[in-house]
C-alpha cells in the first residue's frame, strides 16, 4: 500500500495562509476575511469576538477596531493574542498566535478615510464597549457627528485605530474522510540567522 501523505505543504505559513485565503474567498459566501480575535485581559481570563482581516503584510495581521473597547484594554494589559479562521465552505481552520503592535497613525487615517462616510461617522458616534442607555441616543450620536463634520473631512478618532498581529505560531488543519484530518503547526524558532519556520504534524 502507498503510503498517504498529509495534504498539507510543508512551506512557508504565510504563503499557505496566502492560498488557503485566496480558495476562501472563491467559496465562502459572506465575509471570507472574517477571523475570532482572543485577548486576554492582565488576569488572564480570555475573551473572543469576531474581527475583519484588512491587511497581510510581511509583519502580519491587521485588523481595525476602537482601542478604548474592551479588547482595546485587553491589548493594552496584554498585547499576546490568537486569530482564528475557519472557512465552513473548505472545512478548514487556520490558528495564528502572536503579540499585538498598534499601527502608525497614518495607516490608521489612509484606512479610516478609505471607509464610506456613513462607517467613518459611525465609528466616530460609537463608544465601542460601553454601556449605552438607548437606541436613540446613539442615533443622536451619529447625527451630531454628521453635523460637525459637515462639508469637511470626517475627523479620525485617535482611538480608532489598527492593530497587527505577528506571528510566531500558525496551524492549518483541513478536514478528511472518516475523521482523520490533517494537522499541521508551524512554529518560529530564533536562529543566529533570525527565525525560521519549524513545522510538526499532529494528530487531529
Ligand atoms: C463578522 C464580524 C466582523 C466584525 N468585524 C469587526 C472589526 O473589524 N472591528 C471591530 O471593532 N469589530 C468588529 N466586529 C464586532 C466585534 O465582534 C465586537 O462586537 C466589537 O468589536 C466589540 O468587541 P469588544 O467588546 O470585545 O471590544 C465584527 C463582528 C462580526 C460578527
Amino acid at each position: 500500500m502507498k503510503a498517504e501523505q498529509s495534504a498539507i505543504p510543508q512551506t512557508d505559513p504565510f504563503a499557505l495562509f496566502d492560498a488557503w485565503f485566496a480558495e476562501a474567498r472563491e467559496t465562502e459566501p459572506n465575509d471570507s476575511n472574517a477571523m475570532a480575535l482572543a485577548t486576554a485581559a492582565a488576569d488572564a481570563a480570555p475573551s473572543v469576538r469576531m474581527v475583519l482581516l484588512k491587511g497581510r503584510g510581511p509583519d502580519g495581521f491587521t485588523f481595525y477596531t476602537n482601542a478604548q473597547s474592551r479588547k482595546g484594554d485587553e491589548i493594552l494589559a496584554n498585547s499576546q493574542a490568537a486569530l482564528l479562521f475557519h472557512w465552513k465552505s473548505l472545512r478548514r481552520q487556520i490558528r495564528i498566535e502572536g503579540v499585538l503592535e498598534e499601527v502608525a497613525a497614518e495607516q490608521a487615517d489612509a484606512y479610516f478615510h478609505s471607509r464610506s462616510r456613513e462607517s467613518q461617522l459611525g465609528a466616530v458616534a460609537s463608544d465601542q464597549s460601553r454601556p449605552l442607555a438607548d437606541r436613540a441616543t446613539f442615533v443622536e450620536r451619529y447625527s451630531a457627528a454628521r453635523k460637525r463634520f459637515e462639508g469637511g473631512e470626517v475627523e479620525r478618532p485617535p482611538h480608532w485605530t489598527g492593530f497587527t498581529l505577528a506571528p510566531h505560531a500558525f496551524e492549518f488543519w483541513m478536514d478528511r474522510p472518516n475523521r482523520l484530518h490533517d494537522r499541521r503547526r508551524f512554529e518560529l524558532t530564533q536562529g543566529q540567522a533570525g527565525g525560521s519556520w519549524k513545522d510538526t504534524l499532529l494528530y487531529p
